[in-house]
């Protein structure tokens, strides 16, 4: 169903996939132009679309639709590619070169016409999806300075506005969904830390602002890359809107010798005709086969000790731990921070990756034997990218970490970043590592980063630090084909299409209150399947809003993710724990069709559909008297298909859960009121 054609006479491309098209041609000058990107054409259609618009006036710069905006001639849109070549000289010249076609892979070669620059632009389609890959890759036989070298600029057609759709957040409050119009400007989203960040999330929905969850045309992107970016969506006065983005942020620049390759992350692209919920779908369905290395393995239930514990941690306290976390039915105990090194609080130890001698007197293995004897995997957390200045590592490498020379050091959490980017520092950290996961019976790591990078002495470390975790994360992976790894920088910093080709699930946030995860587990799943989003049940009072919330509310919530437990189980009543084992069990039924399942979001809730089951959760948070709560319609069902309610027995017709909607008695007068439905189609 994939294809790429090319007409000869109008120099035009077509990308096909299963459901639409994109297309692109040379002008006269050899310059790549966007044509379309849309519902499926032909390839005569394609090359029957104009070129694109006329010169107004003097003052009208082009640019607007070049599929990489480079500085050259009268182009005043966002650039995409800034490269100063000796003497003064700045853009490029297109010259085509050639093009090959491989499978779905596009490759079109150009050169500049006066410096020795070979430009690749580089398109990716598949049959199993509507996402298409763009990247680009350079090499210059003169130095030259890259002052901006994004994956791609995309165009989407002109309409009468433009409604953009991101996420924007805070430690604690990741991806709140923002949804507004766009205006006619430069809209930047970006991230100068070093990481993805919690403040914003390297993906872009725009629409003509008629769409809705359910109906409507969205065009959206994502980048797949863990460090600073920048996309900067634009709306020019002429009324065409689109955008350009790739790693590092405004202000950077990379000086590349001859010869020297650049290569920049996949800017994939996805254009639905099925509103926001068709196009998260589509996202989701893409991240599952072409992005995450194990997709189809179901996510352990996890306890992890970090909200129960915090800095106190010891062997007994651990054994403890697992054995309540064993008999609510948890699948791999993690332990969290605090296990090595001087590390009895923030302040010291990270950097000293060995089991602390007073609470682990007998190593790692007593407590990992005892958690295996358990039934459980092990996990353990590290953070291997950072140090404290009181540790032995930074004691022995004070030149190890990010600074600028005669500047003052600016500790977070009382912490350094280590540069990764130097070799003999990422491999200090993989050897350690590998050491760590060869000598002990380790089946998980949580991987986490708790600062953002700051005094970057050189402008190169920004690139080479996050290419220098991916390298290390596929060795370790390749070395050991059991690990399997969570990704967390102090909860969602770090969640993207990068890491997730690495990882196989995401600290979704350090804020585990129930009803604040509502919000930003809808905006993390804008983009990302729920089988990553990692989501524990903690306790009540939540430990940072302090509110109270009923236990299956909690459950019910996380049991939207790959569920997890964090609380303090001791001090769970045995009722509790009772409850919490049959929650756990309900969870392992439901799983299939949570992880591996279609989602609908739904108006207070959301919808799986797995094969012949459907699972619906649904909450309310506290009662506002007189609000009127509409019926939850169900979608993607067969409308001809009787579905049996698992537990009750009552048999439901798909046409009228669709239209009537789920009879679903929340009750009024309770805060926190949520349900679980199981839905079997009947044969
Ligand atoms: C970060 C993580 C937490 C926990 C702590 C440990 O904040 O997000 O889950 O691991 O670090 O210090």
């Amino acid at each position: 169903m994939r294809s790429v054609t090319f007409d000869a006479d109008s120099r035009t491309w077509l990308l096909r996939t299963p459901a639409t098209s994109y297309a692109l041609r040379l002008d006269a000058d050899d310059v790549p132009v966007h044509l379309y990107w849309g519902p499926v054409l032909t390839l005569e259609q394609a090359a029957s679309l104009p070129s694109g618009a006329r010169r107004v006036s003097s003052f009208d710069g082009g640019g607007a639709r070049d599929e990489l905006v480079t500085e050259a001639g009268a182009r005043f849109h966002t650039p995409s590619l800034q490269i100063a070549f000796p003497g003064g000289v700045r853009g490029v010249d297109w010259r085509f070169k050639a093009y090959e076609a491989d499978g779905g892979h596009l490759v079109l070669r150009f050169a500049d016409a006066h410096e020795p620059l070979e430009l690749e632009l580089h398109y990716r389609v598949y049959d199993d999806g509507d996402v298409i890959e763009r990247w680009t890759r350079l090499v210059c036989q003169v130095p030259v300075t890259l002052l901006r070298c994004d994956s791609a600029a995309w165009s989407v057609p002109m309409r009468d506005g433009y409604r953009l759709s991101h996420v924007a957040g805070d430690w604690g409050a990741e991806n709140q969904l923002v949804r507004a119009d766009l205006t006619t400007a430069e809209t930047t989203l970006t991230s100068r830390r070093g990481m993805t960040s919690h403040a914003a999330n390297p993906w872009v929905m725009l629409d003509a602002g008629d769409a809705t969850e359910r109906h409507g045309e969205v065009w959206s992107g994502a980048l797949a890359w863990s460090g600073s970016w920048r996309i900067t969506v634009t709306r020019d006065p002429a009324g065409r809107a689109g955008w350009t983005g790739g790693f590092g942020h405004e202000g950077l620049s990379w000086r590349l010798e001859p010869g020297q390759e650049w290569v920049t992350p996949v800017f994939a692209g996805l254009y639905s005709a099925h509103g926001y919920g068709g196009a998260s779908r589509r996202w989701h369905d893409y991240v599952t086969k072409h992005v995450l290395p194990e997709p189809d393995e179901l996510r352990p239930v996890i306890y992890n000790s970090w909200e129960a514990v915090g800095f106190d941690v010891g062997e007994a306290g651990q054994k403890e731990l697992a054995a309540l976390a064993a008999q609510v039915g948890t699948e791999l105990f993690v332990m969290d921070d605090a296990w090595f090194g001087g590390r009895t609080s923030d302040r010291a130890g990270l950097g000293d990756w060995w089991p602390n001698p007073e609470r682990f007197p007998g190593g790692l293995a007593p407590l990992i034997d005892e958690v295996h004897r358990l039934g459980m995997r092990f996990g353990l957390w590290v953070e291997p990218e950072m140090v404290n200045p009181d540790s032995d590592l930074y004691r022995a490498h004070p030149d190890w970490v990010l600074h600028q020379p005669g500047r003052p050091r600016t500790e977070l959490r009382n912490q350094l970043v280590l540069d990764l980017s130097k070799p003999e520092v990422a491999d200090w950290a993989h050897k350690w590592l590998h050491r760590l996961v060869s000598e002990h019976e380790i089946d998980f790591l949580k991987w986490d980063c708790n600062r953002p990078f700051t005094e970057v002495a050189d402008d190169r470390a920004w690139i080479g630090h996050v290419r220098a975790v991916y390298a290390i994360l596929d060795r370790l992976r390749a070395d050991h084909p059991h690990l399997r790894v969570e990704a967390c920088a102090g909860g969602g910093g770090r969640t993207d299409l990068g890491i997730l080709a690495r990882t196989d699930q995401v600290w979704t946030s350090d804020n585990t209150d129930a009803f604040d995860r509502i919000a930003i587990q809808r905006g993390f799943g804008q983009v990302y399947p729920a089988r990553v989003m990692a989501a524990w049940v903690t306790d009540s009072p939540n430990p940072i809003t302090h509110r109270r919330t009923p236990l299956a509310f909690r459950f019910h919530i996380a049991m939207a993710g790959a569920l997890g437990i964090g609380g303090d189980l001791p001090r769970w009543s045995p009722e509790e724990l009772e409850q919490a084992a049959a929650l756990v069990a309900v969870y392992k039924d439901i799983r299939p069709v949570v992880q591996l399942g279609v989602q609908h979001r739904l108006p207070y809730g959301v919808q799986y559909a797995h094969e012949d089951r459907v699972v619906v959760l649904a909450w309310r948070g506290p009662v506002r008297h007189g609000t009127p709560e509409p019926p939850l319609r169900l979608e993607g069902l067969d409308p001809l298909g009787r579905y049996r309610d698992e537990d009750t027995g009552v048999l439901h017709h798909g046409a009228v859960l669709m239209s009537g909607g789920l009879p679903l008695e929340l009750p009024r007068d309770e805060d926190y009121a949520s349900a679980l439905v199981r839905l079997r189609r009947e044969a």
